[in-house]
């Protein structure tokens, strides 16, 4: 089944906890988590304390997108923040095969993330050693912004890479993903949908995963 993150970046930080257990209540897949740090992308997030802080309250595996510079630098916080999965960005991973490595020789999901203007094939080196290719269909830094369109062809070249190299990379899209195309991003080969805005600001989380399920999840 197609898998669902909220992304807490639109969720109301004052009641965070409440926000990820209404979340978990609802029938979130995972937690999607936004890391930014003002240079990488031109806004400023959370760190590993908070990270952290959310390990404690929430059985849900934390997807912890990283959108910072020199990203190795902090990998070690962020594991011993709780992370289930790292991603990391291909355009800010100076030795992506490396870091990668590394994520996944600590026993965490390594993830790669490119933005909408990186194409496709900057992923054919690394494909077989991921466990998540995360494919920005906005670009990064906000949430509330519009899907891409060209991130349909992304996903479609994805799947089909994947499919070529025998890899088992999971596909997730992040940006702009709403009830009313999150569908088509699945069908278009999408594993795991991010949704921040759609999610938080929908006022009600069990009906928005209930769309979800009768939209496409439980065909
Ligand atoms: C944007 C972040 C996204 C963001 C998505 O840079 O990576 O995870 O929260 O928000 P929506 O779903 O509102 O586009
Ligand atoms: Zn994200």
């Amino acid at each position: 089944m197609i898998q669902i993150a909220p992304s807490i970046l639109s969720a109301d930080f004052m009641r965070l906890g409440q926000e990820i257990h209404a979340a978990e209540e609802a029938g979130a897949d995972l937690l999607h988590i936004d890391i930014m740090d003002g240079h990488f992308v031109p806004n400023i997030t959370i760190g590993p304390a908070v990270v952290a802080a959310i390990r404690k309250i929430t059985r849900l595996p934390l997807d912890v997108h990283l959108m910072i510079e020199d990203p190795d630098k902090f990998l070690p916080d962020f594991i011993k923040a709780g992370a289930d999965y790292l991603t990391v960005h291909s355009e800010a991973a100076v030795h992506l095969h490396r870091t990668v490595q590394w994520i996944r020789e600590k026993g965490i999901k390594a993830g790669v993330s490119i933005n909408p203007a990186t194409p496709v094939a900057q992923l054919e080196s690394i494909i077989t050693e991921v466990d998540l290719v995360l494919l920005m269909s906005v670009n990064p830094g906000f949430g509330g912004q519009k899907f891409i369109p060209a991130t349909m062809e992304k996903i479609r070249k994805t799947r089909e890479m994947i499919r070529v190299a025998g890899a088992s990379a999971a596909i997730e899209v992040d940006g702009g993903v709403k009830l009313d195309n999150a569908k088509e991003i699945a069908d278009a080969g999408a594993d795991m949908l991010v949704m921040g805005s759609a999610f938080f600001e929908s006022g009600d989380y069990k009906k928005t995963m209930e769309k979800l399920n009768d939209n496409f999840r439980n065909r």
